[in-house]
This record gives C-alpha cells, structure tokens and sequence, in this order.
C-alpha cells in the first residue's frame, strides 16, 4: 500500500545519496533519534536505500508493542540474528514464541529468582575480595564477567556447570561482540572466510557443544532437580502436549539467557558506579542507606525490598543509561501511526533510551537525580518509563535483573568507593547496548577493614 501526500512522515534531514542515513546511525545514533523527536511523533529516515520509520512518543511505543502488537513482527534483522544464534526466545515471533514464554515463564518467577540469589551474592563477593586498596579496577569489564558468572551459575549449579562456565566466559563474548556487526552487514557477509568470521564461526561451534555437553550430562543424572535455572527448564513442560523442550531449543534458549542477561546488567552496573563517583551527595545517601540496614552483614534477597534508596539510584541509571537504546519490529499489516500510514513491511525503531531523555516527560532528563523516583513523587506513566520494554517481548528476566543488580550494587558499595581515575572522559558507546567507553576507577576501601561481611 503506499503513501498519500497528506500521510507520509517527515523525512529525516541529512539524507545522502544512496547510504541514506547510515553515516549518522554509525557514529551518532543516539543523538540523531533524539533529534527526530523535534520533527514529529514518526519520521522516516533511510537506511541505505531502505526507509525506516522511527517513532518518537510513549503513545505510539505503546501502540507497537503492546495495543497493535499482532500488526507487527521482529523484523530483518531479528532473522538474520536467529540464523546466527538460534531459535530461543529473543529472536523468535508469533505462536512459537508464545509457546516458549509460557513453558520458560515459570523459571524466571520472583520465587525461583530467589533461590539463585545466594549464588549470586557469592559471585560478587569472590570479586569484592579479589580488589585491593588502591588499585585501579576495570570496573566495565569487571562487571561483564561478573554478570557473565553470575547468569552461568544460575544456569549450572552441577560440578560439570562449573567446568562450562569458565568455558562460556571464553566464547560468549566473542559472539556477543561479533554479532551486531554480522547482523547489519549486507546478506551473506557472514559466509565470507575473513578471520573475524571463522572466530565467530568457532565460537559458535564450541559454545553450542558445551551447552549441549551440560545438558546431556543434565539429563542421563537422576533427578534432574539441582535448584539451577536449567533444571527449572529442563523439567518444564508444555501445557498443549505435556512435552519438555527438546535438546536443540533448550540449547539455544540457554545460549539465548547468557547473551540477554549479561551485557545489559553489566552496563547498567558500570554506569552506576560511574554515576555514583560524579555525584557525591547521591553516594553519600546510599552508603548511608547500606550502613543501616545492612550493618555489615551480606546482602539477601529481602534486602531489595529494603534498599530503597539504591533501587532509586538504580532505576534512574536505568532510565538515565536504558541499557538497550534500539529496537526494531516491521509491520505484518497496514498500520497507522499518528496518521502517517505505515506501508506493510516496513521497519519500524524506537529508543528506549531516546524516551527516556524526553523533556517532555523527565525534567532536565540528562541531570542523574535519583530523587526522581522518592516516595511522594508523581510516577511517570508506565508507557513512558520502560526500560525492560512491554508486551509479548518484554523482558523475561527483570526479576533476575533486579536481584542481581541490587546483590552487585550493595555488596560492591557497602564495603568499597570507586573513584574515578583522574583525566579520563567516560564516553557513551552505542554497541549492542548503550556502554560506557573503558571505565577505569580507584577502589577504596570504605573501612579499615575490607574483611568479608558476615552471612546470616
Ligand atoms: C538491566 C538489565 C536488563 C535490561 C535493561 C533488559 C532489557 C530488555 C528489553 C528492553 C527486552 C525487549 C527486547 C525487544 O523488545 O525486542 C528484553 C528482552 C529479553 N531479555 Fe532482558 N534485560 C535485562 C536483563 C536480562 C536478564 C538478566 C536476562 C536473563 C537472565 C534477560 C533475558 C531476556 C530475554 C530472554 C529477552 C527476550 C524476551 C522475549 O522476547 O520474550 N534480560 N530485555
């Protein structure tokens, strides 16, 4: 269906022949989808020779993903994603998708999230401990490997899991990093023998036979209940055949949860720490915050219903650093948006993170004001503060998030401060999630002790 003059959407400024718009989504993006906001709630922008609308309101994100959801899909490079990484629930659509949520749903309830909560506490404690006065700390890439080591141990808990994760920590990220850049290369780049693609190749291989050596070794032991995200899994069924999962789709779901769940927990822990050090006021109130209620003593799940004022601190790093900064669907069907008719097919973006930057929405958005969010407060609209999206796609591991990042942040700050390194500008990098550039910092010691917290 096509266009009429009186419903087509502004076009973008700065458009070239032939790559379109691809200069400013390479370098800037992030600013660039901001700037549409001022041109209207849907602007087309050129992808190459491909248009795209990008869609700028909370009202039409609701639209999209949750009121219109059945009009659209995940799109062209969702599938070229699939092809590289598997069926599992992030890359899948429609009845097959729906399926899976409901037989994986179960595991990733506030209740079992629970019971992966003492893992995770030692996770971060082994690397707490393993920090000593005054040394520089690579708080980015220390946060990857801990939520990397945290997501695997929730996933394995058996001997033999322990063994795969130093595996995975080996593999994943070199899938994680490779596969954006395979995914909006032109078709069939991916094929091409560079280096770069035979050590994604490898990478693949290796992680999917270690997945599937897990699983197997999970299946022929009796029982099968270890208390680990992969036993939640493995004897999960569906409620249409009484069937458990196959071998293959438990494999690529597995993989699936390592890649969803570690880059953007680890963003979002690595901001915070850098938000932490550049507002010394906010730290001042959390630490005190620890010192109470903690008093010393190791973090447990309860506590996240009574840090308050870091969860405040978290939620705004979530809103002010939203970890996943672009998502596309396409459109099964004709749609309207704001008036502008939408031709089927066609590619539709929008940024959490440009929404959540909105001044129409958060005053003075780039100013990190926990205080946002304190009790007493008006709350944002759901549809305008969602960094875990909604509808049929949103995140399956908020829970699993929200301890981890609360475990992370508590443990971490109750008995360290990180300070920043002197002359180094933190940068924003659009890669698959919105990071900071290497993010180096001095831990210090908060007490003349750095002795392990007591458990209780
Ligand atoms: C701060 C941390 C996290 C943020 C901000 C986040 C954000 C999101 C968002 C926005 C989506 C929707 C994507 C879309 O619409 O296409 C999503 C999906 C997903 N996330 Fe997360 N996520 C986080 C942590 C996690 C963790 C810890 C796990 C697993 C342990 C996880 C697993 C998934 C999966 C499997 C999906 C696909 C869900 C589906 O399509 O049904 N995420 N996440």
């Amino acid at each position: 269906m096509g266009e009429s003059a009186a419903t087509s959407a502004p076009v973008a400024s700065g458009r070239v022949p032939l790559l379109g718009h691809g200069i400013q989504m390479l370098h800037h993006p992030l600013p660039f989808l901001q700037r549409q906001r001022d041109r209207g709630e849907v602007v087309k922008i050129f992808l190459g020779t491909r248009p795209a609308y990008v869609i700028n309101s909370p009202e039409l994100i609701h639209r999209v993903l949750v009121a219109d959801a059945d009009r659209f899909d995940r799109g062209r490079l969702f599938q070229k994603a699939s092809a590289l990484v598997g069926h599992g629930l992030a890359t899948s659509d429609g009845p097959f998708h729906l399926r899976q949520r409901r037989i994986m749903q179960p595991a990733f309830g506030r209740l079992q999230v629970r019971t992966y909560a003492t893992d995770m506490n030692a996770e971060v404690r082994r690397l707490v401990d393993s920090w000593k006065p005054g040394q520089v700390v690579n708080v980015s890439q220390d946060m990857g490997e801990l939520a990397l080591s945290v997501t695997a141990t929730a996933l394995f808990r058996a001997e033999i899991g322990k063994q795969a994760v130093q595996e995975v920590h080996r593999w994943l990220p070199v899938i994680v990093a490779g596969l954006l850049p395979r995914v909006v290369a032109p078709d069939g780049w991916e094929r091409v023998p560079t280096p770069g693609n035979r050590r994604f190749t490898e990478a693949r291989r290796r992680l999917r036979a270690i997945v599937e050596d897990v699983i197997e070794s999970y299946r022929v032991s009796a029982g099968n209940q270890r208390d680990d995200l992969l036993s939640a899994l493995l004897t999960a069924r569906y409620d249409d055949t009484g069937e458990p999962m196959s071998a293959e789709q438990l494999r690529d779901e597995v993989i699936t949860i390592l890649m969803s769940g570690t880059e953007t927990t680890a963003s979002a822990l690595s901001w915070m720490f850098h938000q932490l050090a550049e507002n010394p006021e906010v730290e001042r109130r959390m630490h005190a915050e620890l010192d109470t209620v903690l008093a010393g003593r190791a973090v447990t799940h309860a506590d996240i219903e009574r840090l308050d004022y870091t969860g405040q601190v978290l939620r705004e790093t979530l809103r002010r650093h939203s970890p996943l900064w672009f998502v596309m669907r396409r459109t099964t069907g004709p749609v309207d948006l704001a008036g502008v008719r939408i031709p089927v097919g066609s590619q539709v973006i929008y940024s959490l993170a440009a929404l959540h930057r909105d001044p129409a929405v958060f005053a003075a958005p780039m100013v990190f004001d926990p205080d946002r969010w304190a009790p007493g407060r008006p709350v944002p609209d759901r549809q305008a503060f969602q960094p875990f999206s909604s509808g049929r796609h949103k995140c399956i591991g908020e829970s699993f998030a929200w301890a981890e990042m609360t475990i992370a942040a508590a443990t971490v700050a109750a008995r360290w401060r990180l300070r920043p390194v002197p002359g180094r500008r933190i940068r924003e990098r659009t890669l698959a999630t919105l990071r900071p550039s290497t993010l180096l910092m001095i831990a210090e010691p908060r007490f003349a002790t750095t002795a392990a917290p007591t458990t209780n």
